[in-house]
């Protein structure tokens, strides 16, 4: 049976709910080879959003490549999955991989793994490290092919903050960009949730990928959109549950997409029927214990004042952390201290700042830590 609700992993066809506007967006661009930049926190639905607005695309000139760059720790290791990527998206059987990486790449040496296990992928690796081949040769590859093919490619790649992690960030940046602008076959759609990175790496003026391409943020579903699609899952397993806790479901989590089909399963699971407002409660204190140990590993490691910094936008302060009243109250030590303790905490994912205003970066964090640390 299928499930009703689904978290964590990208979701598709009944699982996914609204993204018009944005699918549309998404899709035209694919199509008209324009780039962009998909920014939004984690689990809120950038990789569905792609994964949906692929599957809209029906040109067969435009072909697609996918990778996920979240465990490529410097500049090679990019290269490789980059490469590698495009290879096995592009070959048309499994034997034209070698063929390909033969023709377009200079000194590399191909190596195909098949799995005995039919569903598992296709892995290939390219040996490409320092030496051999060059960096511009590997970054213009999916042109090459594209002209050579006569079709236009789009390349996504997922968590691309990542390269904001690179020892020579800036270098690896400069190079990708500079040939990528100039390609006129292939386009980029590039994503990421470490919005404090994509937004440093995207939105600097002085940094490379400045301008790059459609910047689209994406919002949070909203709950018109979200209490018709609950009460519909719910129906499919022929339960009840009326609008008004639907919407107290995905407004107690502030609309934030994976919290909302999480809680939603285990009101679910709680519920018999019809849902009551003690199954909403139970489903919450669930949600909270299944994401207790996630929140004790962010927090892993912080120092008194980063500690102290996170207890008083618990108790509601947003602005003026520089103050001397807050910061006395607190404990935050130094006017100089209060930057760093916020470059950390969002880099750490915890808070975000927009325009001054500081906000948890997760809604169900500070729910969590005033019951652990505020007593
Ligand atoms: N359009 C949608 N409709 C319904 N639920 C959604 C939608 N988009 C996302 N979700 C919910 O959010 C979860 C995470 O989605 P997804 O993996 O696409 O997000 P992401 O932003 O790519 O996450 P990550 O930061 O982990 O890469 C899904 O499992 C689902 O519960
Ligand atoms: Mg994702």
């Amino acid at each position: 049976m299928e499930k009703p609700f689904v978290y964590g992993t990208a979701v598709f066809g009944e699982n996914f709910t609204d993204r018009v506007n944005e699918t549309k967006r998404l899709k035209m661009n694919f199509e008209a080879g324009v780039n962009t930049v998909l920014i939004s926190p984690r689990r809120t639905g950038k990789t569905s959003l792609v994964y949906k607005a692929k599957e809209q695309v029906s040109d067969p000139e435009v072909k697609f490549v996918s990778m996920d760059i979240y465990d490529c720790r410097d500049e090679y290791e990019f290269y490789e999955k980059f490469a590698s990527s495009v290879l096995l998206a592009l070959a048309t059987k499994v034997d034209q991989v070698v063929d390909l990486a033969k023709n377009f790449l200079s000194r590399v040496i191909p190596k195909i793994s098949i799995s005995p296990d039919p569903t598992s992928e296709i892995s290939l690796s390219l040996g490409i490290g320092p030496s051999t081949p060059n960096p511009e040769q590997v970054l213009n590859l999916p042109e090459v092919i594209a002209q050579k093919r006569g079709i236009r490619i789009v390349v996504c790649i997922d968590e691309f903050q990542q390269v904001g992690e690179f020892d020579n960030s800036i270098e690896v940046q400069k190079k990708a960009r500079g040939i990528w602008q100039l390609q006129k076959n292939v386009s980029y759609c590039l994503f990421g949730s470490k919005k404090h990175m994509m937004e440093t790496i995207f939105k600097k003026r002085s940094m490379p990928f400045y301008q790059f391409g459609d910047m689209l943020e994406l919002d949070p579903i909203p709950a018109e959109e979200w209490v018709p699609f609950i009460i519909s899952r719910f129906e499919t397993r022929f339960m009840r549950i009326s609008p008004d806790l639907a919407a107290e479901v995905c407004n107690r989590v502030a609309l934030y997409s994976s919290y909302v089909q999480q809680f939603a399963w285990n009101v679910m699971i709680e519920a018999e029927g019809e849902v009551r407002k003690e199954d909403v409660e139970n489903g919450y204190e669930m949600l909270i214990r299944q994401n207790a140990s996630y929140f004790r590993q962010q927090i892993a490691g912080l120092t008194a004042y980063q500690m102290n910094y996170i207890r008083a936008l618990a108790a509601g302060i947003h602005t003026g952390f520089t103050t001397m009243e807050v910061m006395t109250r607190y404990r935050m030590g130094t006017k100089s201290n209060i930057a760093k303790i916020e470059k950390i905490l969002q880099e750490k994912e915890l808070i975000v700042k927009d325009n001054g205003q500081v906000e948890f970066a997760d809604p169900v964090f500070p729910v969590w830590f005033k019951r652990e640390y505020c007593k």
